[in-house]
């Protein structure tokens, strides 16, 4: 028999047109998908093996030709064929080469489109592990320098004017609450993908009996698609993977922005070690953080992946349409663009170091403590709203007289109010103050500290 190249088979006498094979083909990106496509075939002719629809003996054959078909793709035995379309073919192809007749049984019971919807499931479950794993690295590395810099205190902001008084610590960590609930986005979208779409053929099925839930168990999903319609033309569990991917990447985004200003002049609240820094080619004296901007700016690229795969599901009909190919690209390239990000962020994270006498110098301007103030006169049985008044008044005196609150003489507090007593003095302690904020989430020392100790004993550090 002439052997078909590729999926066309002897309907069609030529082969495509070179542009049109060059569109058509995904190898050179779905190739990512081997390990996934060799596991899924494996457990689908054991399956048919099991179920008396191919001998056992050819199940055999075809398990232990997958495992080496997929070890001469990996080490480069093996050449990618843009001839033969996809990665599924390639591996089919390969694997009839190499063990025969028992190879051409092995797409029994099956299509490529519940194939491919299985090995991206796959994917996508993998690679959420793998995601999981790099965030808690990062949320690792913030809880690590939070533990060193609990008693270093620097200006909170808010529209980037100094408001008032934080520790280094609770700053670092509100980058770690961001990363946990990426976390358990990521965890989630890795559940929803948990359904194992092989018997749902090219959209309607198969005739033959399948044993559905045995190959889903053997794969690791939870359970088996519901209807064969919606399974071969379902990337749902792109669409929330890659969103929950570009939320964290956005988080990044963030990060980085912070360090760009913490490393400016402007700022100069922390270096970064030069493993992880640029030059310039013409300013030599400049040390650049690039990666920093690189996080932030690769935001970018994720949001248009989420957007290309909502594009181009929109509208799609029922079942499978070739479009559905068009989802692969954004998804690996979101991935491994937070796989990059995260281990640059980490780094960047565990190199940062802080400039703790320009942290302390930035909290000790700017009226930080004039909260303090009013809160001083409402314990005192003041309204807030009078309080807020009076401090503010304060403060602006203080700007005349060029000092900060705890400057002003006591008469000048006493000219304001009468309840003014010399312990106002004790509340404009940066210390003190920190410490009065004494409530869950807050950046008084011992929330800090158990704050810390939660996070060690869920993470190990
Ligand atoms: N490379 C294809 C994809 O990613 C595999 C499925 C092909 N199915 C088909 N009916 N042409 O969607």
């Amino acid at each position: 028999m002439s052997e078909p190249k590729g999926a066309r088979g002897r309907r069609f006498e030529g082969t495509l047109a070179p542009d049109a094979a060059e569109v058509n083909a995904s190898v050179a990106f779905d190739q990512r998908l081997l390990p996934h496509d060799v596991a899924g075939s494996t457990a689908h002719a054991r399956m048919l093996a099991r179920q008396g629809i191919i001998p056992a003996g050819d199940a055999d054959s075809i398990a232990e030709g997958l495992a080496r078909v997929q070890g001469a793709f990996e080490d480069g035995r093996a050449q990618w064929d843009p001839a033969l379309e996809d990665v599924h073919m390639n591996v089919e192809a390969r694997l009839i080469d190499d063990i025969g007749e028992a190879g051409r049984r092995l797409h029994t019971g099956r299509s490529r489109n519940d194939q491919v919807a299985t090995d991206l499931r796959l994917y996508a479950r993998a690679e959420a592990a793998r995601l999981i794993g790099r965030i808690d690295d990062v949320r690792r590395a913030l809880v690590a320098q939070a533990a060193r810099h609990v008693d270093v205190f620097m200006p909170g902001y808010t529209h980037l004017q100094r408001a008032q008084p934080v520790r280094l610590a609770h700053h670092l960590l509100a980058y770690e609450a961001m990363l946990g609930r990426d976390r358990g986005r990521i965890a989630d979208a890795s559940r929803r993908a948990g359904e194992c779409p092989l018997g749902a053929g090219a959209l309607a099925a198969t005739t033959f009996p399948l044993d559905r839930e045995g190959v889903a168990a053997a794969l690791g999903f939870e359970g088996v698609t519901r209807n064969s319609l919606d399974a071969v033309g379902d990337r749902d569990f792109a669409v929330e993977l890659v969103g929950a991917v570009a939320l964290c990447q956005v988080h990044l985004s963030r990060l980085g922005e912070e360090i760009v200003l913490w490393m400016s002049q402007e700022f100069g609240f922390a270096r970064l070690d030069e493993a992880w820094c640029s030059g310039s080619s013409i300013m030599p004296q400049k040390v650049n953080p690039d990666l920093a901007e690189l996080i932030r700016g690769k935001s970018g690229r994720v949001i248009g992946d989420w957007v290309a795969l909502m594009t181009v599901l929109k509208g799609l009909p029922l079942a499978y349409n070739k479009d559905l190919q068009e989802t692969q690209e954004p998804l690996y390239d979101a991935v491994e663009t937070l796989d990059a990000s995260l281990r640059v962020a980490g780094g960047m994270i565990t190199h940062l170091v802080f400039d703790t006498e320009a942290l302390r110098r930035a909290v000790g301007q700017g009226h930080l403590l004039a909260t303090e103030v009013a809160d001083y006169l409402v314990s005192k049985g003041m309204s807030f709203r009078n309080a807020h008044d009076i401090a503010g008044a304060l403060v602006r005196t203080a700007i005349e007289r060029g000092v900060e609150l705890g400057g002003l003489p006591l008469e000048v507090f006493q000219g304001e109010s009468e309840l003014f007593e010399p312990d106002i003095f004790e509340w404009l302690d940066l210390g003190r103050a920190l410490d009065r904020r004494d409530v869950v989430g807050g950046p008084a020392r011992a929330r800090v500290e158990q704050e810390i100790a939660r996070l060690q004993g869920e993470l190990g550090d």
